[in-house]
């Protein structure tokens, strides 16, 4: 900052009601090398006018006639601008000098002792830019922050869009083309003489119905179609088909009563689950699972606990693991959050959603009706 303090026009408005003292602060200023342009003013109304201009500090006598440096310090401040204040006074006290520190003030000054004017201004002015800018870069993280998450949704929402075209185009042509295949094997089958073609036909028909199973079985994973069932009816699926594959015994309490649910949260809840019980499977040793869904007081919980090895932080720093930072960013697009404990015995994982206050999430275009999965299932 020194270096630069003479190519650079300090603009230094100046509360003093003495003409004398205020060519005293000019030429302290010139003689510090410094290129000041300097207002004198002495009024409460004149400050206040002043301050809509661009200044790089302020530097305040103590006494004023019917105005104090105290008082204009507070207008300052209350008018939200990061100016530097400097107080000087003839007659300062300790008390003064640390009331006017607590107040916010930058700095204070003897006027008998104006030699440090130069030195004390240069290093408010720098203070108040690193101040600035530490600001400006903060607001700058913050909606840096807040961009990578919407687009961490707009991703979530966007592959779920995806999978659901992806499956109606495998309902649609690979479906059924296979149907009719069936349809025509079928007919040759019953007016064929030969044992040879029926025989081959038989064995083509195995092969559709292979096909016909991976295609099902594709769809499913694209876009669960188990969930047009509901929620409750998904997720008890999932942990049967979960016991069977991987001889973890897995538990699950449901609510009594059917719940309603805003349309994107099943989606989100299943996905969750689907998630959670490939992490166990993948890294937990575990041998018992429990899942629970429960509605109290307008909040869906969704807790899947396993006791395994548990996860570290470390685990969770992984760089190419994208699991459970993407369940983070899929809770938000239902204004839900996820909750992970964990410890030696176990680990926790809990979605939660409020039902009420869908104005918080951020809202993704409603799915096309066209892509209603409850007409995929009997291909
Ligand atoms: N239930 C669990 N039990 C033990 N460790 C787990 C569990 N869930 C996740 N982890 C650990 O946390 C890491 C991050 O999980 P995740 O984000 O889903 O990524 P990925 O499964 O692709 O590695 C995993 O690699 C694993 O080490
Ligand atoms: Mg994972």
């Amino acid at each position: 900052m020194p270096g630069t303090s003479r190519e650079r026009v300090f603009r230094v408005l100046h509360l003093e009601d003495s003409e004398l003292d205020h060519e005293l602060l000019v030429a302290h200023l010139a003689r510090g090398g410094l290129n000041a342009q300097t207002r004198r003013i002495d009024s409460e109304s004149a400050f206040l006018e002043a301050l809509d201009e661009p200044w790089d500090a302020v530097v305040s006598d103590y006494n004023l006639p019917g105005f104090s440096g105290l008082v204009a310090l507070e207008l300052l401040k209350a008018s939200m601008r990061e100016i530097p204040f400097i107080l000087v006074s003839g007659e300062i006290g300790d008390d003064t000098a640390v009331e006017a520190m607590r107040s916010g003030a930058s700095d204070y000054l003897q006027k008998s002792h104006l030699a440090r004017l130069v030195p004390a201004l240069l290093h408010a002015v720098d203070a108040a830019e690193t101040r600035r800018a530490r600001v400006r870069a903060d607001r700058d993280l913050v909606a840096s922050k807040q961009r990578l998450h919407e687009l961490a949704q707009h991703l979530q929402t966007s592959v779920e869009q995806e999978r659901a075209a992806i499956a109606r185009e495998i309902h649609d042509d690979v479906g059924g083309s296979l149907t009719a295949l069936k349809f025509d094997l079928a007919w040759i089958a019953r007016h064929s003489s030969s044992p040879q073609i029926v025989s081959r036909v038989q064995s083509a028909l195995e092969t559709v119905t292979h096909a016909v199973e991976s295609s099902q079985r594709i769809m499913h994973n694209l876009r669960p179609a188990i969930l047009e069932q509901g929620l409750a009816a998904a997720l008890h699926w999932i942990a049967l088909r979960f016991e069977r594959r991987s001889g973890v015994e897995c538990q699950i309490r449901l609510p009594k009563q059917p719940l309603e649910l805003p349309p994107l949260v099943p989606l989100v809840a299943y996905r969750t689950a689907q998630e959670a019980l490939t992490n166990i499977s993948k890294h937990a040793q575990a041998t018992r699972v429990q899942i629970d869904l429960s509605l109290a007081g307008g909040v869906l919980s969704l807790e899947i606990s396993d006791n395994g090895c548990g996860v570290s932080q470390d685990d969770l720093a992984k760089a190419r693991s994208f699991g459970i930072r993407g369940l983070h960013e899929r809770a938000k697009t239902v204004g839900g959050w996820i909750d992970l404990s964990s410890g030696p015995h176990g680990t926790t994982l809990i979605l939660s959603v409020p039902l009420d206050v869908p104005d918080s999430a951020y809202v993704p275009e409603p799915p096309d009706k066209s892509y209603d999965p409850s007409q995929w299932a009997d291909v």
